[in-house]
């Protein structure tokens, strides 16, 4: 692999530390017992890093979400690790009855409602969900859902990256929230096939699990779904012109579940 290619991070982890560092030693200034609580500390750099990166991330993303997007989400949408809440823009109001943000860091929650709101999905409506929820907590989930199999669609951009046991949350998503004959959609940054690309991204995933709140660079995340049973139809394709040397190689799919 190109070595300009393999060092292209570097860049995003230095712009990330600036953008988090000061904020997050003012906030263990503040409160010095979160020294005590690691995982709180990595949501607010997260927190800080994400207001970064969101927006150009999401434009890089545009076409693939334009495709994914509007013309498959219906009814109630659940959106896994919501982040700013930018899914809800790409949501045709017309289908879609309720946008659910799934979204453990609650730093995030004031950016959801502002940004879902410009879609009309509001909380005063009925129309928007904040869950303040890891993916992995399924029986909290569906609990405040009043019960199993609630949600139309399953929406997951750049987040079954950072979720704990993937396999088993996915499984455990698609088997109790997802209605039987619910449609998965996804677009992540997945395992490269390609081994040296690969071998930089198990190279620099334990430093970007620092920076970015626990996301992995090297999850096959796309070939777990492909290989659940619990598909009718699926299909997965990739970012048009990504070049094959992409340290966030990228795949978007859409599956449908079996309506049994
Ligand atoms: C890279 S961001 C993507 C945000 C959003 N999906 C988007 O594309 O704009 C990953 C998000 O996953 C969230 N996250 C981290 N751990 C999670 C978990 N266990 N369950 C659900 N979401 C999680 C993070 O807080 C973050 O908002």
């Amino acid at each position: 692999m190109n070595f300009t290619v393999s060092f292209d991070i570097v860049g995003q982890v230095k712009a990330a530390i600036q953008a988090a560092f000061l904020p997050t030693l003012i906030a263990l200034l503040r409160n010095p017992i979160l020294l005590i609580r690691p995982h709180e500390v990595s949501r607010i750099i997260m927190a800080h890093v994400w207001r970064l990166y969101a927006n150009g991330i999401d434009d890089n993303a545009r076409p693939t979400k334009e495709k994914l997007l509007p013309a498959n989400c219906y009814g109630v949408v659940l959106d896994i690790g919501a982040g700013h809440g930018q899914t809800a823009l790409y949501l045709d109001p017309t289908k879609v009855t309720k946008y659910v943000a799934l979204e453990p860091n609650t730093l995030m929650h004031p950016k959801i409602r502002i940004t879902a709101a410009k879609n009309g999905f509001t909380e005063e409506t009925g129309t928007l969900l904040i869950l303040p929820y890891g993916a992995e907590k399924i029986s909290l989930i569906t609990s405040a859902f009043g019960g199993a199999h609630a949600v139309d669609t399953l929406v997951s951009i750049f987040s079954l990256c950072s979720i704990p046991d993937p396999e088993q949350t996915l499984t455990a998503l698609v088997n109790d929230v997802l209605k039987p004959g619910g449609t998965l959609l996804f677009y992540e940054h997945v395992l490269s096939p390609r081994e040296d690309v690969a071998r930089w991204q198990r190279f620099w995933t334990p430093v970007w699990i620092y920076i970015m709140d626990g996301c992995r660079m090297d999850r096959p995340t796309h070939l777990w779904i492909e290989n659940m049973d619990a598909w009718a139809e699926g299909s997965v394709w990739g970012k048009d012109d990504e070049p094959e040397e992409h340290l966030f190689w990228r795949r978007a799919g859409r599956s449908v579940k079996k309506d049994d």
